[in-house]
């Protein structure tokens, strides 16, 4: 009998990240950040010197990957270690991100990540973040969620945590890359971004976060 798993999908800036750090924590579980793992092939591959476009290298890349994800207090975002190296804040910029959906087009890279994410599966329960973990990396999780917002919603959002941050940015810019990889991540032929057909959809436009994770708990039967 394989520990549950609760996923959590859909595209970036819909709360996805903020709301399972604070499910695993609510629940007691393990957490799965799969975009990290996206990230960080993008990162080290940029690092190495490999084209993002070397798909046979970039495949090498991914399953080579030497990451550790270092609890910190829960709730807070795990410390992500990249070859002994603190990369936390690194894998976070917008250009990272961008770099990571274009190596996440490849079939074999995705393959070459897929045992990585199971191997999260442990005792009590996991908390799947990404794009694909319903469709694709546990297909027979007993509670799938697909969190939307809209893209306008999720420009504001990620413009204050940047400036939160200190980081100086252009909402219209932000919109229009999040309408980029939008399209890139839901038009793809491996593993599109979509909701399971056993999905739960909640759409987090004008909610709270603790609106959100409410209907999360109530989502997964626990509130
Ligand atoms: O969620 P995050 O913004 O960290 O993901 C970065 C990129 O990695 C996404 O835009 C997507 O292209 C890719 N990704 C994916 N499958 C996942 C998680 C992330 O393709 N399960």
């Amino acid at each position: 009998n394989l520990p549950t798993v609760i996923t959590v999908d859909g595209p970036g800036g819909s709360g996805k990240g903020t709301v399972t750090q604070m499910l695993a924590k609510k629940l007691g579980f393990h957490l799965l950040d799969s975009g990290a793992l996206y990230r960080l092939t993008a990162l080290a591959a940029v690092r190495q010197g490999v084209s993002l476009e070397d798909e046979a290298t970039l495949i090498g890349v991914a399953a080579s990957l030497d990451v550790a994800f270092e609890p910190t207090p829960p709730g807070e975002p795990a410390k992500v270690i990249l070859a002994g190296e603190d990369v936390t804040s690194e894998i976070r910029t917008e250009t990272c991100g961008d770099n990571a959906s274009r190596v996440a087009v490849m079939q074999p890279v995705r393959d070459a990540l897929l045992q990585r994410q199971r191997d999260f599966r442990k005792a009590p329960g996991l908390v799947a973040d990404g794009r694909d973990m319903g469709t694709v990396v546990f297909p027979d999780a007993p509670v799938k969620i697909f969190l939307t917002a809209s893209a306008e919603e999720r420009a504001r959002r990620r413009f204050s945590q940047l400036k939160d941050a200190g980081v100086d940015v252009n909402i219209d810019a932000l919109l229009e890359e999040i309408r980029v990889r939008d399209e890139r991540d839901m038009n793809r032929s491996a593993a599109p971004l979509k909701p399971a057909d056993d999905a739960q959809v909640i759409d987090s436009t004008g909610l709270s976060i603790e609106e959100v994770l409410d209907r999360c708990m109530a989502a997964a039967g626990q509130a």
